[in-house]
């Protein structure tokens, strides 16, 4: 049997400081993990990247390739954003696919993929009136958006721990999810 792959999507938000805890909790669970970076996200890593290539076994991707370019990546199974930053969230939500990050994941559930994703944002930022219309908007798409007692309750400004991020309930909810064998396009 072939190994299935994960692209684990992570932008700049607090718990992407430990993203390789994501990509081993992935792994643990059989996944060949692919890991992308928003930009953002990137420019956190940038001095520490190869540990993470050397960690996944691929290139870890941030940008979009140019016309003509060949995938450095192979094919994905299905695909995890967490955390999912705020900012993301809301733009991923109006179809904007600005980064290779958004990319992916607004064609990919459109194409039959597996999606799931976990935020990770203050009560603050959940207040603002666009996150629940970009919420309904992707799981309307048929994205499975992990909040409440499912997956990330947002914490009170300035009180998050980023290393405690439920890693566990976003494999749960991948596992559980690709398994429901959605033929892709
Ligand atoms: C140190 C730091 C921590 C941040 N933590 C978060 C966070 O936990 N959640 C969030 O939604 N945004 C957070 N932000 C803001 C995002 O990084 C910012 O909105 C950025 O534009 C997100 O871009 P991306 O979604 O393309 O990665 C943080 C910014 C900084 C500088």
């Amino acid at each position: 049997m072939t190994t299935r792959v994960l692209y684990l999507i992570a932008c700049a938000a607090g718990p992407t400081q430990y993203i390789d805890d994501g990509v081993r909790a992935a792994q643990s669970s059989g996944w060949d993990v692919c890991l992308v970076l928003t930009p953002s996200a990137a420019h956190w890593w940038q001095e520490r990247l190869t540990e993470l290539s050397a960690l996944t076994g691929h290139a870890v991707r941030s940008q979009y390739k140019r016309p003509g370019e060949g995938d450095s990546l192979p094919k994905a199974d299905a695909m995890l954003v967490a955390p999912l930053s705020c900012t993301s969230l809301n733009k991923w939500g109006a179809g904007i696919a600005d980064t290779l990050a958004l990319g992916l994941v607004s064609e990919g559930v459109n194409m039959g993929l597996p999606v799931v994703a976990m935020p990770y944002f203050n009560q603050a930022q959940a207040r603002q009136p666009a996150v629940a219309r970009s919420v309904t908007d992707l799981r309307s798409q048929g994205v499975i958006y992990l909040d409440g007692a499912y997956g990330y309750r947002s914490h009170r400004p300035k009180h998050g721990d980023p290393k405690a991020f439920p890693w566990g309930k976003a494999m749960s909810a991948i596992n559980t999810h690709s398994r429901q064998g959605i033929p892709p396009l």
